[in-house]
């Protein structure tokens, strides 16, 4: 086992929440500490890889040596997927919004006698299907994440099939679990040969053993 087997090769990773407008100062978000992806992208990079992280609004530090670009929304986390290709591997940890609203306000909306606003919501692009059913340029391991609260591996391995991608890391991120912000994760690894159940464990060591399966993955 080389000690950074992945030199030579880049990895792309999304991490953390999108952000969705709704004026300047309002915004809808999903749940994300960004801890897991950026461990990913931190492991990927002690591996030896060029790594770039795609992040969202989070509180975690860049990881050293790890190429960061911040956005906020899931349209700008898309574009700079798009930008940071071509990759060998591709790991889409980010929590993206589903939806985003509508018509954003330009200006803070005020609060008006007693009529709340109705916000009209739009669906966000997928960028993990979008870049599995990529015909030129996808990369050669592509792998989801799925969050789940209940059949958490019949779900993904439902989300294998509909997103295209080559892996799922799948999770139970149930409240009572402390995996959501939390610093330990339990995961399986779905992928179209079977599932792996891994024990409960640190989430930097969940992402050195996805990065060492990568690059297993990837040896020629
Ligand atoms: O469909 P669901 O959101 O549960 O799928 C989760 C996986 O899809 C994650 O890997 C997530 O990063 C990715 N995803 C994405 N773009 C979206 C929604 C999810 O890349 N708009």
């Amino acid at each position: 086992e080389p000690a950074r087997p992945l030199v030579g090769r880049r990895v792309l990773v999304t991490s953390g929440p999108t952000h969705e407008p709704i004026d300047p100062v309002r915004y809808i978000a999903n749940r994300s500490s960004g801890r897991q992806g950026h461990a990913i992208a931190r492991a990927a990079a002690e591996a030896g890889a060029y790594v770039t992280l795609v992040s969202g609004p989070v509180a975690q530090p860049d990881p050293p040596g790890v190429h960061v670009v911040h956005v906020e929304s899931a349209r700008e986390m898309l574009e700079a997927v798009e930008v940071a290709l071509p990759a060998d591997a591709a790991v889409f940890t980010a929590a993206v919004a589903d939806w985003r609203v509508a018509d954003a306000a330009e200006e803070k909306i005020k609060k008006q006698g007693t009529a709340a606003p109705t916000l009209t919501l739009v669906e966000n692009p997928d960028i993990l299907a979008h870049v599995s059913r990529m015909t030129k340029g996808r990369p050669g391991l592509v792998v989801g994440f799925a969050a789940e609260t209940e059949h958490v591996i019949e779900h993904a391995k439902a989300k294998l099939a509909r997103k295209g991608c080559d892996w799922i890391v799948a999770n139970d991120v149930s409240p009572e679990t402390g995996i959501m912000g939390g610093l330990s994760n339990t995961v399986h690894l779905v992928t179209a040969t079977g599932v792996d159940d891994w024990p409960t464990l640190d989430k930097d060591e969940v992402a050195r053993r996805l990065v060492a399966r990568i690059a297993t993955a990837l040896r020629p």
